[in-house]
């Protein structure tokens, strides 16, 4: 079906990918920028990597199954020679990881080398046409090999003193038969110092250097060499050379196109003396949190600024129900969110797995807004619940992080989380950003109904308050390290909370599970005597996230209910909290008392930094989960 997005997008083919691009072409030499833009792509896939680096007439490739650190010692044992080039580094959701998958892949006449993220669709009937008319060969599995083999065909075949505006018209003209999506680079080796990227449904980024250009599918994979970058619009066509490029679409009109500054510095992409991005992550919470509330509280008038909503008083009053969708992390934030707009503005808000919610048929009303969160901005069924909204006549607004990014683009307006870029897989500090900009929408939306200015004021108070309480929940780390030490040899484990951090149960659950590969599941604590008391034994703890609220009592008796069954107990909580649990939890973690609504940005933390010291005890990957990649953007 061709839609407003062009043809409809469907991820059912093998092998699916998402991955991570770098181009470069200047008076360096390509090999270590191409390498070192790889590694800070890593987060996107590590299935396999290689590079393809232009030396004279001949193309220097070198290309392996596994890790960067692969790539990295075949360079060393063999290293690539030359000025520009591409790498790739990929994420196979399904398909074999071999080397001879690997990108990059080659055209027929082996002198097209081409990186590519995303799907072609129409592969097959495109490779069954270039076999049978033109007697092509593959050496790979890959829909991408297919492109580079339709890419060099078309070359062979037109004309045109120009080489360089010759491959470019054989990439357009390639890439108009081509069903799916794309962020590719590809270079030839007649041409020289030249190459070419091209996106659609994959991001791709090209950084604007002195004497030197860049190509990238994240700005952080090359802010250690320039800081001006061109997000590329989808359908873009960007001729790159040492010193111009060219933007041009796929229709073959010239491009309109605007050079940002990137917000962040190579020092902010880089573990510092972490011994772990999450680590990292994890203790940049304080500024994160405040970078999220930044310019955005009005303490004369009591309520949250967001401009970026794009919505007049009259609209934003007119709002009836609200619908939060995401995924993963973003979801739990989502539900918080949930528990928020309906507390501090009292309208019926629904929260919607992105990939259910896409395909579905939910009912709304007219005056319905809706949220997509993604801390990526390129997470592939939030992004399809965000067009299936619009596509409705919804209006719908995004919570991103990564600026510039689909759903921040294709939004009709939202908020900028501000939290600096998150590398590690698990997300952290996204989920707390995302929660305070959850806070600011319902102390905006309340100050416009029932909310007193005094209610405003003191809601105001407590987030101004939380940087500074979470630094108190940081200096807990080591504490809840010798707890994780204590519980290192579980099978399982069992998260439970109720209200507000109800979702920070399921947050804390998933973020066991993803870097620890432990049994965790996340329940309301009331759940538990409906069936999860069953799992209840000996060597299975439960983890109770009970600050000093209005549930804190009931809460309690779930408590007591497992500790009956003998089931360990390591409790969460504040203020009264842990005197009344003396004697009951076996571990008990004490963060500093907040209002309710605020109570998950600092219960969220002890979580992280638990999953965390478990996942290390264990000698996990903690940075790069196995199975996993930080930005999905496959179904
Ligand atoms: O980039 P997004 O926020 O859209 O990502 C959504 C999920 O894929 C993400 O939160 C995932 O669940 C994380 N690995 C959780 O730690």
């Amino acid at each position: 079906m061709a839609g407003r997005y062009g043809p409809e997008i469907c991820y059912n083919l093998p092998p699916k990918i998402m991955c991570g691009i770098v181009g470069y072409v200047g008076r360096a030499e390509a090999a270590p920028i191409l390498l070192d833009g790889l590694r800070r792509l890593e987060y996107r896939g590590y299935d396999s990597a290689g590079v393809a680096i232009v030396n004279g007439k001949q193309i220097e490739t070198r290309k392996c199954a596994g890790r960067i650190a692969n790539l990295a010692k075949l360079m060393t044992e063999k290293p690539p020679s030359g000025q520009y080039g591409i790498s790739h580094t990929r994420w196979a959701t399904h398909g074999k990881v071999t080397d001879e998958n690997a990108h990059p892949h080659f055209d027929q006449s082996g002198k097209i080398a081409l990186v590519h993220n995303g799907v072609i669709e129409n592969y097959a009937a495109l490779r069954e046409q270039l076999e049978r008319e033109g007697g092509h060969q593959f050496t790979s599995d890959t829909d991408t090999e297919v492109l580079a083999h339709l890419i060099g065909s078309i070359y062979e075949q037109i004309d045109g003193a120009d080489s360089k505006a010759r491959l470019v018209n054989a990439t357009r003209a390639a890439l108009k038969q081509v069903i799916g999506t794309y962020g590719i680079a590809l270079v030839h080796s007649d041409i020289k110092e030249f190459m070419i990227g091209a996106r659609r449904g994959s991001p791709l980024v090209l950084g604007v250097g002195k004497d030197e250009n860049f190509l990238a599918s994240d700005v952080s994979a090359i802010v250690a060499h320039t800081r001006d970058a061109v997000y590329l619009n989808d359908f873009d066509i960007v001729a790159v050379s040492r010193d111009k490029f060219e933007i041009s679409s796929v229709a073959g009109e010239s491009g309109n196109y605007q050079i940002s500054k990137v917000e962040f510095g190579a020092e902010d992409v880089s573990k510092g003396d972490f011994p772990h991005y999450m680590l990292k992550e994890i203790f940049e919470q304080p500024n994160s949190v405040r970078d999220a509330m930044r310019g955005r509280l009005n303490t004369e008038e009591c309520t949250a600024k967001l401009g970026g909503l794009n919505m007049t008083a009259g609209e934003l009053r007119d709002v009836s129900r609200v619908v939060l969708t995401g995924c993963g992390t973003a979801l739990h934030a989502a539900l918080v969110g949930e528990y928020l707009i309906e507390q501090l503005a009292n309208i019926p808000v629904e929260v919607e797995y992105a990939s259910e919610f896409r395909h579905r048929n939910t009912p709304m009303s007219g005056n319905t807004l809706v949220f997509a969160i993604s801390q990526s901005g390129e997470t592939a069924d939030t992004l399809g619940a965000l067009r299936e909204s619009q596509r409705k006549g919804f209006r719908t607004l995004g919570i991103c992080n990564n600026v510039a990014s689909t759903i921040a683009r294709e939004s009709d307006g939202g908020v900028y989380m501000h939290a600096g870029p998150e590398i590690g897989v698990a997300a952290t500090k996204s989920f707390t950003s995302q929660v305070t900009i959850l806070a600011l929408i319902g102390l905006l939306l309340g100050r416009m109904r029932h909310l007193s200015s005094s209610q405003g004021s003191r809601i105001i108070e407590a987030l101004e308050a939380l940087p500074e309480q979470i630094e108190s929940v940081l200096k807990l780390s080591e504490q809840i390290r010798s707890i994780a030490k204590k519980y290192v040899e579980a099978e399982g484990m069992l998260f439970f909370g109720r209200q507000f951090n109800f979702p920070v149960a399921l947050e804390g659950a998933l973020k066991m599970k993803e870097i620890t590969y432990l049994f965790a599941e996340g329940h309301p604590s009331a759940e538990l005597k409906h069936g999860i008391i069953a799992l209840v034994r000996p060597d299975l703890p439960s983890i109770f996230v009970a600050p000093d609220d209005a549930v804190f009592c009931k809460n309690r008796n779930n408590i007591e209910q497992v500790k009956a069954r003998k089931g360990p107990i390591i409790v969460l909580t504040s203020g009264d909290g842990a005197k009344q649990l003396k004697g009951i939890a076996n571990d008990i973690i004490e963060i500093p008392r907040a209002p309710e609504f605020a109570t998950p940005v600092l219960t969220a933390i002890p979580l992280q930094l638990f999953a965390y010291h478990v996942a290390v005890e264990l000698g996990c990957d903690v940075d790069k989960p196995r199975n996993l990649a930080k930005s999905v953007t496959v179904e």
